[in-house]
């Protein structure tokens, strides 16, 4: 009888997991690329793990996903994507622990924020079993691919793109969602010289800044160029109407600090991207000791506090780059310099960031998921 009960009981345990899991078809690639890839030299985005999760949207449901080997995806040249940017993806990483095990930083928030984008790009919205489950299945796969050196990781890519083969200007009725793995080095390697744009815009109130839609990315790229072109390594964003009013920083979001008082944009205007480790940030920093203030900020009170020498450090947050130290902001014709050598918070709070994501203290906060 007891016998009978503990295989029953074993059975339904397998069969949920079958369920929980989606029934994720696995097709494993014949030969690992990993040794033909140097990790000493890891650009960010080159470089792909052995396989992809994809999975399709079709007659208003999800049909199942499959993990196989990374390859090219064949596309009428249609496809709604391709001509009108409903598309969107998050940028999430997972590390090695202390003992060797694979751990994802705070997915659960991608998530949240995925979906968000997805509502507002109209799309559908990807459930927890494909997102998370998806993705534990397939770094569980591709474990070896994670570097396990200080600044590296495996950056983890969602992508989910409108996929119907017609050129109306319509939503989508079909769409597709990958996942695929990068292992990655450092983002920059070094503090940036930074532009602040007066021209061009990265968005505006009722618009889409909030959402992380591949369009955001195309427009900022023009105007990054021509900021390059002038020795700067990425511009800061200002409001749309004023050009007074700070938004981001690159493709981060950005932190003042006015020595014990952080500030960073606020969220309501639903300008910018709710960064997950920007609020990541703004926890550690108050652990520091610092107070936090989320709100608006005026290029004036940056370059005012610089004159005054209050302005202590300047630093972009984001899954990609971490934290990255801003050593030079020039404003129309007045260049505020920075002694990033010197700093402590920055610093600290990377150090705090990155010893929580390998294990090195208590992730008090939970969050890392465990593979
Ligand atoms: C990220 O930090 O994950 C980003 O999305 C920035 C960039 C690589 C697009």
């Amino acid at each position: 009888m007891f016998v009978t009960r503990r295989i029953i009981c074993f059975f339904v345990v397998k069969l949920v997991f079958m369920i929980e899991t989606m029934g994720i078809q696995v097709t494993r690639a014949g030969v690992s690329k990993l040794h033909d890839v140097n990790f000493e030299n890891l650009p960010f985005g080159r470089y792909f793990t052995d396989h992809m999760l994809e999975a399709d949207f079709e007659n208003g449901e999800w049909k199942s996903a499959e993990i196989k080997p990374y390859q090219p995806l064949l596309l009428e040249p249609s496809t709604a994507a391709l001509h009108y940017g409903q598309s969107i993806f998050e940028g999430i990483k997972a590390y090695k622990d202390q003992n060797g095990q694979a751990q994802i930083f705070r997915p659960y928030d991608n998530l949240k924020r995925f979906n968000i984008s997805a509502q507002r790009m109209e799309m559908p919205a990807v459930p927890d079993e494909l997102f998370i489950e998806g993705m534990k299945q397939l770094i569980a796969l591709d474990h070896n691919w994670i570097p396990a050196k200080p600044d590296y990781s495996l950056y983890i890519r969602p992508l989910l793109f409108a996929t119907d083969a017609l050129i109306g200007v319509k939503p989508s009725e079909s769409f597709k969602f990958l996942i695929l793995l990068c292992p990655t080095g450092p983002y920059y390697s070094a503090p940036m010289r930074i532009y602040v744009e007066e021209k061009y815009s990265r968005a505006a109130p009722g618009g889409v800044g909030f959402a992380k839609n591949a369009g955001n990315y195309a427009g900022a790229m023009y105007p990054t160029v021509l900021a390059k072109k002038q020795g700067y390594d990425q511009v800061l964003w200002t409001d749309a109407f004023e050009h007074k009013w700070l938004q981001e920083v690159g493709t981060m979001n950005v932190f003042f600090v006015f020595g014990n008082l952080a500030v960073t944009p606020s969220l309501e205007e639903e300008t910018i991207l709710a960064g997950v480790t920007r609020d990541s940030v703004v926890s550690l920093l108050q652990e520091m000791g610092l107070a936090v203030e989320e709100r608006k900020i005026h290029i004036d009170e940056v370059t005012h506090a610089y004159r005054e020498g209050k302005l202590t450090e300047v630093f972009g947050t984001g899954t990609a780059a971490t934290i990255s130290p801003i050593k030079e902001l020039r404003y129309k014709d007045f260049d505020m310099h920075f002694d990033v050598a010197s700093w402590k918070i920055a610093p600290g709070i990377k150090r705090r960031l990155t010893d929580i994501r390998e294990g090195r203290v208590a992730d008090t906060h939970g969050w890392m998921l465990k593979i």
